[in-house]
């Protein structure tokens, strides 16, 4: 079984991950323990959790309502509420149940209660054993803007077990390949390769185990966003605009949906600044919207865009920094990009799309 070692903590990757979280529990003696989970967590995968590890049966239950709308100062509020109702204490321990959803959220509130106290996480979404559970990133979406207001935590323990995908809906796996698709955009030209070419019948733990070992070497490097983490933010800088503005509409994406869109825009302007040539465009153009079928977004208008990059987190004293492809494999950070550029590169999406 992979493991895979990260910052301080160890990432267990395969069927019998959650025997080796038994084991974990069995050794940390903790005080109590406090499960994170939404509606379809709580229904698909939790009865699975407490079969293999009967330590956690007599937990407190924190249950979310799914989808990104839980990402909130409110529900921040009712975890602390209950973890302060439940008197867990600074030996407690919280189990991010979930998708990027949960883990963001509870590794914010485990970060910030009491100054910090212990979490693990258990991603049960493709989305999130892929990217969401690794790296230390939390938070929670505030004044319309994404993950506006986190933390940096490290969990102790990451477990993944690939056999929670079996009941995750076909539009949410999807979406977890997003991210997969641009981790090797941007680090392995190889593993871009195979996925041009990735059956309906992958294997996707080996999916999982490529994707969190290339995160895993970047964060490694650059824990805390200084630097070369920064290209993971590629797609993000656009995706998150066009994902805030979309939150809580009839039209509302998924983050890889938006991330998708972000990364063909900003391959766009990767052109415009000469990192990438047209050749190389246009293979990622096919690809990713061959894969991903994409949606126009003309509804939004450029400066609606415009206003929220400007609150971006990867904005500093008014000029855009973008991280862009830069060949097929490869990424560059803190690439300055000015409105003209951005607007020719929404504009052509949506001539294109
Ligand atoms: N911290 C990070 O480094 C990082 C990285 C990427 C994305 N994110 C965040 O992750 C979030 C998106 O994560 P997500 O796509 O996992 O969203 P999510 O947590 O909302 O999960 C997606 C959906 O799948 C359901 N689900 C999850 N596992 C299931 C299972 N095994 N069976 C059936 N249904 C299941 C959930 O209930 C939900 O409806 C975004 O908020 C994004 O900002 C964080």
């Amino acid at each position: 079984m992979p493991v895979i070692k990260s910052l301080g903590y160890n990432i267990t990757i395969g069927k019998d991950a959650l025997r080796s979280l038994s084991a974990f529990l069995k050794k940390n003696k903790y005080s109590s323990y406090f499960i994170i989970c939404d509606e379809n967590t709580l229904q698909f995968c939790l009865p699975k959790l407490i079969v293999s590890c009967p330590t956690l049966k007599d937990s407190e239950i924190i249950e979310l309502e799914s989808g990104e709308a839980s990402k909130s100062l409110e529900f921040t509020a009712h975890i602390w509420q209950t973890l302060i109702e439940n008197n867990a204490d600074k030996n407690s321990l919280i189990i991010n149940l979930g998708g990027g959803v949960v883990s963001d959220l509870g590794g914010f509130c485990a970060s910030t209660y009491k100054r910090g106290i212990d979490f693990i996480n258990v991603p049960t979404s493709l989305l999130s054993m892929a990217d969401a559970s690794v790296g230390g990133k939390t938070g929670i979406d505030f004044a319309g803007l994404k993950n506006s207001i986190g933390t940096f935590a490290q969990p102790k323990a990451v477990f993944v077990n690939p056999d929670f995908l079996t009941t995750l809906p076909a539009r949410h796996y999807k979406n977890g390949l997003a991210e997969i698709f641009k981790i090797a955009l941007i680090s392995d030209k190889k593993i871009w390769e195979q996925l041009k070419n990735l059956k309906s019948d992958h294997n996707a733990e080996q999916l999982v185990t490529k994707s969190i070992t290339l995160k895993n070497k970047i964060v490694v490097k650059d824990p805390l966003d200084k630097g070369v983490r920064k290209i993971l933010n590629f797609g993000h800088t656009v995706g998150h605009a066009i994902e805030s503005l979309l939150l809580a509409t009839s039209e509302e994406l998924l983050h890889g949906e938006a991330i998708v869109i972000g990364m063909l825009i900003e391959s766009n302007i990767a052109l415009q600044k000469k990192l990438i040539n047209t050749k190389e465009l246009n293979e990622v153009t096919l690809i990713l919207k061959k894969v991903f079928e994409p949606k126009k977004i003309d509804q939004l208008t450029f400066s609606s865009i415009y206003a929220l990059l400007k609150n971006d987190k990867k904005t500093s004293k008014g000029k855009f920094k973008f991280s862009l492809i830069h060949k097929i494999g490869n990424c560059k950070f803190d690439v300055e990009v000015n409105e003209a550029q951005l607007k020719k590169a929404i504009a052509l999406y949506n001539t294109l799309a």
